[in-house]
């Protein structure tokens, strides 16, 4: 049987781990091929060898122009194409704004922001040429909602939604653009924020409606049907995947 994403070939920032590597599993559970990024090239080069054929590690910081150009370099090396981008690639910054210093600001700005603009203009030069492609980007509850002490990562992560929307419009009707939504997601992003006594993972299961953190494993359907011929007529979209939250504006004695 072929799956959905047979024959195309992905470059996904920041898979080492987390949502990224679970995005990697499903697509080459499809038939893709996937480049592995991680800042570090061992890392990289680890993760695709325990994922076995089909996955290539590219080490590269993309919130740089050089690390934009290596992770798009380094999978057309690797498989000869690139058909899919995800800039996946993020950080987050729990901190009160009073106490959010110009460099942190700065860095949450390069990795969420900069650097969609970075690969994406690398990959497009690519599948302009080629006739075609997809990218998708990976935005947040906090793209649409507001928290307290997220100023830069809520800021980064509502630019992430106009810039699909934005390159959506420049790019058709050869690429199409879009972007994936996750609600908390239990990756070492959030377990470290609950570590580090920034958030309440009890408190947040009870305000989701679905009562429950996501898998990572649960976003990749998204990303999937996004990259996938079935989603050949949808472009500059977003779609949510966060357990009903933003849906829900209740709270206790509403
Ligand atoms: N988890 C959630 O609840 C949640 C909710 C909404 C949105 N998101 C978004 O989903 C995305 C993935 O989050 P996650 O929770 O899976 O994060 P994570 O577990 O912290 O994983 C982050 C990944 O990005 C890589 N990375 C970090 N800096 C990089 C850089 N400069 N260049 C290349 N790779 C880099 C990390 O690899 P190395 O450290 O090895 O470089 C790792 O593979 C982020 O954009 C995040 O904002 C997450």
């Amino acid at each position: 049987m072929s799956g959905r994403l047979e024959g195309k070939v992905a470059a996904i920032s920041g898979s080492s781990r987390g949502i990224g590597l679970a995005v990697a599993r499903a697509f080459l559970a499809e038939g893709a091929k996937v480049a592995i990024n991680s800042r570090d090239p061992a890392v990289a080069d680890r993760v695709a060898e325990e994922l076995g054929a089909g996955a290539a590690g590219v080490g590269a910081d993309v919130s740089t122009e050089a690390g934009a150009k290596a992770l798009v370099g380094g999978t057309i090396e690797a498989f000869g194409r690139l058909d899919v981008l995800i800039n996946n690639a993020g950080m987050s910054a729990a901190l009160p704004t009073l106490e959010l210093a110009l460099d942190r600001w700065q860095k949450v700005v390069d990795l969420n922001m900069t650097s969609v603009f970075l690969c994406s203009r690398e990959a497009a030069r690519h599948m302009l040429e080629s006739g075609g492609g997809s990218i998708i980007n990976t935005a947040s509850i906090m793209s649409f909602s507001s928290f307290p002490r997220r100023l830069a990562y809520g800021a980064t992560k509502a630019a992430v939604v106009m810039m699909t929307r934005m390159l959506a419009a420049e790019w058709a009707p050869t690429i199409r653009v879009n972007a994936v939504a996750p609600g908390y997601t239990r990756t070492e992003m959030v377990e470290q924020l609950q570590a580090e006594g920034r958030i309440d993972l009890d408190a947040i299961q009870h305000r989701t409606p679905l009562r429950r953190i996501a898998r990572p494993d649960e976003m990749a359907g998204a990303y999937t049907f996004l990259a996938s011929d079935e989603a050949s007529y949808v472009t500059g979209e977003t779609i949510v995947v966060d357990g009903g939250w933003l849906a829900f504006g209740a709270f206790e004695g509403a």
